[in-house]
């Protein structure tokens, strides 16, 4: 019987092409940063600046919210303590890059610290309303919920080389578990640029350094720093998106030590070697920033991560949705045979994936035949982001290994159009009676797959 020929998809008109085409791309990340721990440290500057910066800011990060990222605001507020000190005539001054906070200066970043924190609390409650969050008349919560305490623990830094550093002091504790009632409940929790003492001692600690202090102890999965002065680029001002700490180390020496930008990539190193898996620099002065750089491949900024490659790991059932969406376009393609969700469920054991930063950009599997001593090779996909890397090679090469550590010795694929890229990895062609009888049974001939084996090196 013939089949009716079914009507035409309807293509995105142009106009939406952009749309739908950058929501599709931010899907996987949307999905990697949901329950997410984020770290964010924002300079005083902002509240300073005024003609809506703040506002954009207060909306993206109450999208950030909305999204399911638990997030901890850290904020600064130099130019305001700045302003205080110049109206009382008061002064801070810095020995080896330290301050010394006297009675004055206390006071003043006392007032400025405390006006920034109501400000930006009242700011960022219309956070939901100005990003359309809210449904008027609904009963869903209308604003972001802020909290803020006695969170930071701070010891004084004492007198060092005959300096009294007086109110000035440095992170003791992070109070976690109170942060993560916090943020278990929804809130977002800020934090000013002070410390509090049991003994009723309030200090005046470096934002960046309470930022660092909490993203470590928190395990966040993110820290960013918002910089005033936009991020880091080679000597011939490209851009780099990816640094590991050895690389910040040689950039470092060009830099002024005194900047902000000097000064938030130290806190970036001493984050990462901390254990904050990345830790991003994004310009604060860009609309958007954050959600370029969270939400697209490369960001706007410059990611600091000691994990200088991508992870190869045996996937588990949490991997499934990520693999899914890996292949199939591959599927639809006829580039891999489908595999519905059940089925992936029950081979999901058989799968490495290849993970970075959270999403799942590559997947390979293998079928032991243990009795026959041979394996399939199976659904080897890379996304189309990340392809041009070697990193086919890569999971090829891990999964070689892990056959032969299994007493595998040949390998086998069934391919319609990728046999040319096997062949150059040292699979040979063969027939169908080359396979093990279980598989010979199961051979799609309508597919008409070309058969390709390899034997592998022997083990020492
Ligand atoms: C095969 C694959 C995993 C390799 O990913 P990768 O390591 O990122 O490598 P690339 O895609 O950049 O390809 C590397 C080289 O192989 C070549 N290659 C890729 N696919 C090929 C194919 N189907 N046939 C022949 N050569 C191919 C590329 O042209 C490139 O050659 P070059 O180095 O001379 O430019 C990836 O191309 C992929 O996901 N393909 C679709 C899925 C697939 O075919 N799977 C195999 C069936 S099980």
């Amino acid at each position: 019987m013939k089949m009716p020929t079914p009507p035409p998809v309807d293509t995105v008109d142009v106009g939406h092409n952009g749309f739908v085409y950058s929501l599709r791309r931010a899907a996987p990340y949307i999905g990697a940063h949901r329950g997410s721990t984020f770290v964010l440290m924002l300079g005083g500057e902002i509240m300073a600046e005024g003609g809506g910066s703040i506002e954009r800011l207060a909306r993206d990060i109450a999208l950030l919210a909305s999204l399911g990222v638990r997030l901890v605001l850290v904020h600064g507020a130099r130019p305001q303590i700045e302003a205080r000190l110049a109206a009382a005539n008061a002064s801070i001054e810095y020995h080896h890059g330290l301050r010394v906070t006297n009675d004055d200066a206390l006071t003043c970043v006392l007032e400025a610290a405390g006006t920034v924190r109501v400000l930006l609390e009242a700011r960022l409650s219309s956070g939901l309303t100005i990003a359309g969050l809210t449904t008027p008349g609904a009963s869903q919560r209308r604003s972001l919920r802020i909290a803020s305490g006695n969170l930071i623990t701070a010891q004084p830094l004492g007198v060092r080389e005959g300096i009294d550093y007086q109110h000035s002091g440095e992170v003791r504790k992070v109070d976690t578990t109170a942060i993560n009632a916090r943020l278990d409940a929804g809130e977002v929790v800020l934090l000013s640029p002070l410390g509090y003492s049991p003994t009723g001692e309030v200090f005046n600690v470096a934002a960046e350094d309470i930022a660092v202090a909490t993203a470590v102890a928190l395990k966040a999965d993110k820290l960013a720093f918002l910089s005033e002065s936009g991020c880091l680029t080679d000597q011939e001002g490209h851009s780099l998106p990816q640094l590991g700490p050895d690389d910040v180390a040689l950039h470092l020496e060009r830099l002024d030590a005194d900047s902000e930008l000097s000064q938030q990539l130290h806190r970036a190193v001493t984050a990462s070697t901390g254990g904050v898996k990345r830790v991003h620099i994004v310009p604060r002065r860009r609309d958007g920033g954050l959600l370029l750089e969270f939400f697209t491949r490369d960001g706007i900024g410059n990611l600091i991560t000691g994990d200088a490659y991508d992870a190869i790991r045996g996937a588990n059932i949490d991997d499934v949705g990520g693999i899914l969406q890996l292949i199939a376009p591959l599927e639809e393609q006829g580039v891999l045979v489908r595999r519905s969700r059940e089925q992936l469920e029950l081979e999901i054991n058989y799968f490495s994936v290849l993970e970075r930063d959270g999403l799942v950009i590559g997947c390979i599997a293998l079928y032991p035949y243990v009795d026959d001593k041979i394996a399939e090779v199976a659904c080897v996909a890379i996304s189309e982001d990340y392809k041009g890397e070697n990193r086919g090679d890569w999971l090829l090469t891990r999964l070689e290994q892990q056959a032969k550590q299994q007493g595998i010795e040949q390998l086998f694929v069934l391919t319609t159009r990728t046999g040319q890229w096997f062949k150059q990895r040292g699979f040979k062609p063969a027939d169908v009676d080359a396979l093990p009888v279980k598989k010979q049974a199961m051979y799609n001939l309508q597919r008409n797959s070309k058969v390709f084996v390899k034997t592998l090196a022997t083990v020492e």
